[in-house]
């Protein structure tokens, strides 16, 4: 509930103004509209800047304000999603335009005050030109707390000699930051090792004097991580989520058409039955895991959702499944291109969620007490699927790549044997307490009055 102040803004709808400018991919505009939501519900007015591509849909939002700021993506660049591509050409092409559009803003300005801008850290060009406009800038971070951690300690890393890691399947234990081991060290497919640091270095220096981090995380899950940053670093550090589990007015938030007919297929279901399937908005495997990883799935003989996205193997805008799995699997299975995976989740048919461990797919999953299943790809996954599997203790690991026989026996792990038990029951308890940690008094709660005291005083 708003506290005094807040309630007179909302009653006049004229609270001081934050900016909100989200990287233009699905796992980083979803947590920022449900930051820029809540904080619109705390009183705050909000505009949302945003690229060109991807940009998220006005009329879904009619109390924020939207301003555009080109891209110069190309059409290539845009089609075929990488990570990597598309935050270096954002980095070389939107500084102008965003000076630009701040600019126009300043001069269009009948005395409303800006309190500051939030983007997610990626944008290198965001230091100087909020100080040239003398804005604050807080990050949402759009990772788990470990895992900025584990981004933190990467010059120390490489004092120590670990780069260029010379076997990313390693599973040598790092002992500068437990519970990691050399494979779970964040890294991009593919990409140059150098190139690589060198964007996490840059990313490191660009975001450390900003004026505080807010987390889309809990303390109960996070407290180790949570009191490690405190020590040290002097930023402050807000960590209000699950943002997803607030009670507010809701919007979809999904750049793909979700395909709700598995909500149907669901209702026929047995409780905790099914194993639901999806690797996030970026991940693309090869044709030979595809393969192994429909074999695993018929093998393991469990019901079965599997969101496929369009251009998600390697090469190829759609895969045809290998011959033989849709009979195998008839009348046992589903097949999706995009799923409305939040309400998937919360379905009582579903018993386990095999995940690439994105930190908002990782989130979901616990706040709807679903056991994991995880196969990290990139980046920050790697050390969510970790402390899933070995900290928190609420999923396991695929550990050695796409094979169906390990596929098989991970999935019957979870889904029909003892240890998917135990696995349920921690993960029911972290539910409850991602529950209490927004609950009014709850660290997320009293988190979130932190931030919008700390906002007003800027
Ligand atoms: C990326 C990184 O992988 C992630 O680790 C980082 O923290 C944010 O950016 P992404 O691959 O998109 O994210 O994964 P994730 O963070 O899990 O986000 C995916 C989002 O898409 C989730 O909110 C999920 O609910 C949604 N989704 C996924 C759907 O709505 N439908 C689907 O079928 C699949």
């Amino acid at each position: 509930m708003a506290r005094e102040g807040e309630r007179q803004w909302q009653e006049k709808g004229k609270g001081p103004r934050l900016l909100l400018f989200p990287t233009p991919l699905q796992g980083h505009i979803t947590p920022m509209l449900q930051l820029a939501t809540l904080l619109h519900c705390k009183g705050f007015s909000i505009t949302i800047l945003h690229t060109n591509f991807n940009s998220p849909n006005p009329s879904s939002y009619p109390n924020f304000s939207f301003e555009s700021i080109s891209d110069g993506l190309s059409e290539q660049q845009t089609s075929r999603i990488n990570f990597m591509t598309i935050a270096t050409a954002l980095n070389a092409n939107c500084e102008v335009p965003f000076r630009d559009c701040l600019a126009g803003m300043m001069l269009e300005n009948t005395g409303e005050r800006i309190v500051c801008i939030i983007d997610d850290g990626l944008f290198q060009f965001l230091p100087t030109v909020a100080k040239h406009f003398k804005l604050p800038r807080l990050i949402l971070e759009m990772n788990s707390v470990a895992s900025f951690v584990a981004y933190v300690a990467f010059p120390l890393l490489k004092l120590k000699g670990y780069f260029p890691i010379q076997d990313p399947m390693s599973k040598t234990p790092i002992p500068e930051l437990p519970p990691l081991r050399i494979k779970d060290i964040p890294d991009i497919k593919g990409q140059s090792p150098d190139t690589w640091y060198e964007m996490v270095a840059n990313s490191l220096n660009q975001i450390m004097d900003s004026a505080g981090f807010i987390w889309n995380s809990f303390d109960h899950l996070e407290h180790t991580s949570l009191t490690e940053l405190r020590h040290d670093h002097q930023f402050p550090i807000f960590p209000i989520g699950p943002l997803h589990k607030y009670s507010l007015p809701s919007s979809s938030t999904s750049l793909l058409v979700q395909d709700r007919t598995c909500m149907d297929w669901l209702e026929k279901q047995a409780p905790k039955s099914v194993i639901y399937i999806s690797f996030g908005s970026l991940v693309a495997i090869e044709k030979t895991e595809l393969v192994e990883t429909a074999w695993g799935i018929a093998n393991s003989m469990q019901p079965f959702l599997w969101v496929i996205r369009p251009g998600s193997v390697n090469g190829f805008e759609w895969v045809e499944l290998p011959e033989g799995f849709e009979e195998k699997t008839r009348d046992r299975g589903l097949v999706v291109k995009w799923a409305p995976q939040q309400e998937v989740l919360a379905h009582p048919a579903v018993g386990a969620f095999w995940t690439h461990s994105g930190w908002n797919s990782t989130l979901e999953s616990i706040c709807e007490g679903v056991p994991m299943l995880c196969w990290p790809f990139l980046g920050d996954q790697k050390v969510n699927a970790r402390f899933v599997s070995h900290v928190w203790r609420i999923g396991v690991q695929l550990e050695d790549g796409l094979e169906r026989d390990e596929i098989e026996r991970a999935i019957k792990r979870l889904m029909v044997e003892k240890q998917g038990e135990e696995v349920r029951e921690r993960i029911s308890a972290v539910k409850e307490n991602a529950e209490i940690c927004l609950r009014e008094g709850g660290s997320s709660h009293e988190s979130l009055n932190s931030l919008v005291d700390y906002l007003m005083s800027l």
